[in-house]
């Protein structure tokens, strides 16, 4: 087994698909990485339902696509697309009644094998459609699990916008979140490995929204989120925060709460969630 690679040669001629294809090929290598690691099973449970998430995202953008441009073959390239999702979705339901059934090595040659046939035999047959078409990525842009109105209810949350700060001294959490959040097209995503790394970025620059892991090594999430508050510059202390935890301990929800978090979620996280979430956060502090 080894890591994979995105080659020209799997190129669809829209760059947001080939984008999303990167990403797709970035969670298969995160599968990879879970191969042998002493936290196999939890580490793959995360990137699994990562990657339920973002091939639904993506498949939702190439349908879109697809269907705009007139592709003949969509009827049999979306019952295609519901077929892996129906075998992850499957793997996921085993994993959750017993992670260790899961092997990582299983999954991603499962999954390397998938994608690469798919997108070279699958995807490239759009490609003749698409091409001239000024719109393509445009078309593409308009579908996604970032579907997701702004308080106005009329427009879409402008993920381009935003500025998302990721703390946790877990870097396989954050490496993930990084993948997905940019993935999905948020326009700035930070990281740091811990609290006081955080604080520091928060006094440089700009940010809308910290994801901070709850239990960390040194100051953890909920004295983060307390400095947060009690910060005399505005711009820190008016930061919107998401505290996640790998536990759903008894009293994690209050303790965020009152530690000054406006969100909290258990892992593994849904990225969909996650990102109803962020857009929840960002609207109620605009307003
Ligand atoms: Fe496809
Ligand atoms: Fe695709």
């Amino acid at each position: 087994m080894r890591y994979i690679e995105w080659q020209e040669w799997m190129a669809t001629g829209v760059p947001l698909i080939d984008a999303d294809h990167k990403v797709l090929i970035s969670l298969i290598n995160q599968v990879h990485g879970c191969i042998g690691d002493l936290q196999e099973a939890s580490r793959l449970g995360d990137v699994l339902r990562a990657l339920d998430d973002y091939t639904d995202h993506h498949f939702r953008r190439e349908e879109r696509l697809a269907e705009e441009v007139g592709f003949p073959g969509l009827a049999g390239h979306k019952a295609l697309h519901a077929h892996l999702t129906a075998q992850v979705r499957e793997m996921i339901h085993r994993y959750d009644m017993m992670p260790g059934s899961v092997r990582a090595v299983d999954v991603q040659s499962f999954l390397e094998r998938w994608l690469i046939d798919h997108v070279c035999r699958h995807d490239v047959a759009i490609r003749k459609y698409a091409l001239g078409r000024e719109d393509a990525e445009a078309i593409a842009a308009t579908a996604g699990i970032t579907d997701i109105r702004d308080n106005s209810a009329t427009q879409r949350f402008d993920w381009a916008a935003l500025n998302v700060l990721v703390v946790d001294d877990n870097s396989n959490f954050v490496s993930l979140m990084e993948t997905v959040l940019k993935g999905v097209g948020i326009g700035q995503v930070l990281t740091a490995k811990s609290a006081v790394e955080g604080f520091e970025i928060l006094g440089r620059q700009p940010i809308d929204v910290v994801l901070t892991d709850w239990q960390m090594i040194g100051a953890d999430g909920m004295d983060f989120a307390k400095s947060i508050r009690l910060s005399l510059d505005p711009l820190i202390s008016n930061v919107g925060i998401m505290m996640v935890s790998g536990h759903g301990t008894e009293g994690f929800q209050q303790k965020a709460m009152l530690s000054g978090a406006d969100d909290f979620m258990i892992k593994p996280i849904s990225v969909r969630d996650l990102l109803q979430g962020l857009a929840r956060i960002v609207n109620a502090r605009r307003n």
